[in-house]
């Protein structure tokens, strides 16, 4: 009798792990409703406000908030992970996470590597200096000692101008590069747009202002980073259209930048 009750226990264990799909947790994925969808890992470099930035320990931003909507759209839940610009890449390339937010701009290099989202945002670059310093055109940038953050398209944009030459300091994450304006270890920075609007009003005293070159700087635009050939990409494209579409992206977007956003160009 006693085993006898011990084979029906170990016929039910066979049972319900054959039931759950042999531990494969790809079934997961599959998307046959939304409970069954697993937690979906996200990194980004929370260094860069207003998009990510770390505050009272939490991770905030304009990416997360769009992120947690998007997320909502497509029906994951996700867990947010703040583990620096580089690694980003090599994480994502390796698959420790599923994807990545970070106003990760899409270009043709990081594409033969990656996949990316629909465009969620469009950018472009500015000169971040001290009151007083002599620039007014990208091309004042020559003989400048240059700081930017590494492996960005600030530190493609700044070459493009003076050359990959060695008047240009790589730094690991763009807060880093303000700092050292700050210091006067960097005359200049050379960064995305927002983020450089954003330090010049967020630091009165560091008396710094930014300026723009529409005809140096190129237009840009932010996506989603996945791994290449990820399964992802066309329910998050779709999600994120989705989000634009019914009017939740310019509630986000006025909620960090305090006017509405032009979507068209997002749309096309
Ligand atoms: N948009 C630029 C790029 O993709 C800079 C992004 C930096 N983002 C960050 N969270 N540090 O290269």
């Amino acid at each position: 009798m006693k085993n006898y009750s011990k084979f029906i226990g170990v016929l039910l264990f066979v049972i319900i792990f054959m039931l759950s799909g042999c531990g494969n947790s790809e079934k997961a994925s599959s998307g046959a409703g939304a409970d069954e969808k697993k937690v979906l890992k996200v990194g980004t470099d929370a260094a860069f406000a207003p998009f990510e930035y770390m505050d009272k320990g939490k991770i905030v931003g304009f990416d997360v908030d769009f992120l947690d909507a998007v997320m909502k759209e497509a029906g994951y839940k996700h867990e947010l992970e703040n583990i620096g610009w580089d690694p980003l890449f090599a994480s994502v390339q390796g698959k420790q996470v599923d994807l990545a937010i970070s106003g990760i701009t899409i270009n043709d290099d990081r594409k033969q590597t990656y996949d990316f989202s629909t465009p969620y945002f469009e950018s472009t670059h500015m000169i971040v200096f001290k009151e007083g310093t002599d620039i007014k055109s990208a091309e004042d940038l020559k003989g400048k000692k240059i700081g930017v953050q590494n492996g960005t398209t600030g530190q493609l944009a700044a070459e493009k101008v003076v050359g990959a030459n060695n008047n240009i300091s790589k730094y690991e994450n763009t807060a880093v590069a303000f700092m050292a304006l700050e210091n006067n270890d960097v005359e200049v920075v050379v960064t995305d747009n927002v983020v450089a609007s954003e330090f010049v009003k967020n630091n009165p005293n560091s008396k710094v202002e930014a300026i723009e070159d529409k005809d140096s700087f190129e237009s840009e635009f932010y996506g989603l980073m996945f791994p290449k050939d990820s399964k992802l990409k066309a329910e998050f494209d779709a999600a994120i259209k989705e989000v634009i579409e019914s009017g939740e992206y310019a509630e986000i977007y006025e909620k960090w930048f305090g006017k509405e956003p032009s979507v068209d160009t997002l749309l096309k």
